[in-house]
């Protein structure tokens, strides 16, 4: 059975304070055995969270990170520096990078080759965009996301990745998806998953694919309740402690 992730993408939007204040309320959570915690904070906020989360439940990633070891890149941050506060967890393609950041399919594929190869462990975000799935485009759009973002990654490589399907449209806009168009996309995305190659059928069905966009607290159950929903990845709602707590529950 696929474990569940609740994950906390807290994005740009919280002061080292707040971040903090969450994280000392994430700090002796006791979850069932079968979920995991996941935050992704900002960098600035990265190492003092994880001093406070250090021994915990939670596993703390970076929302965004270089693939490549230490060089002359100024601006970004390399996994050696996230591994150094011990941080193996990273977020790849979030829609917000992909429109405003231009972070392109190939660019997604760079880092995901480059983080699993070095063991760590990554959450890649895929999800169309309302005039696409208004133009009927959403599985030609996840398609390509799929086949470019994974192209090339080692079969052996795919237990450390974790797949976040985002619809841009349902994101931080009070618009969520109900349960079946979710479930519909995430059972496509096994599928096309499941056709990278000879042998990638088991793995379609291991990998834990989660839901973002609007998860709050009182509609978490319905997502997953879907059988190929195994989590979400939240933004808004696990910005708060009192919510954050509340998905968890
Ligand atoms: P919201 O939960 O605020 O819609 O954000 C979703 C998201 O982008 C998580 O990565």
């Amino acid at each position: 059975m696929r474990r569940k992730i609740i994950a906390g993408n807290w994005k740009m939007n919280l002061k080292l304070s707040e971040a903090k204040q969450i994280a000392l309320g994430l700090r002796n959570l006791s979850t069932p055995n079968h979920i995991d915690v996941m935050v992704f904070p900002s960098a600035s906020h990265l190492l003092s969270v994880s001093e406070i989360l250090e021994g915990s439940k939670v596993k703390v990633g970076a929302q965004n990170a270089y693939p490549s070891s230490l060089t002359a890149m100024t601006g970004e941050i390399s996994p050696d520096q996230l591994e150094e506060i011990g941080i193996q967890l990273i977020l790849v393609g979030h829609s917000e990078r992909r429109q405003f950041l231009g972070e392109s399919n190939e660019i997604c594929n760079q880092k995901i080759k480059y983080f699993l190869s070095r063991g760590i462990q990554v959450v890649y975000c895929v999800g169309e965009t309302l005039a696409e799935r208004e133009s009927n485009q959403t599985f030609s759009v996840l398609s390509e996301q799929i086949k470019k973002g994974l192209f090339g990654v080692p079969s052996d490589q795919f237990k450390h990745l974790v797949i976040a399907y985002e619809p841009v449209w349902a994101i931080g806009t009070g618009k969520v998806a109900s349960p079946e168009q979710a479930e519909e996309a995430h059972a496509y995305i096994r599928k096309e998953i499941s056709s990278l190659f000879v042998g990638a059928q088991t793995i379609a069905e291991s990998i834990q694919i989660l839901y973002g966009g609007s998860v709050k607290p009182d509609n978490i159950a319905s997502l997953l309740s879907k059988p190929n929903i195994d989590g979400g990845l939240v933004g808004g709602a696990s910005q708060k402690l009192d919510s954050f707590l509340g998905l968890i529950k």
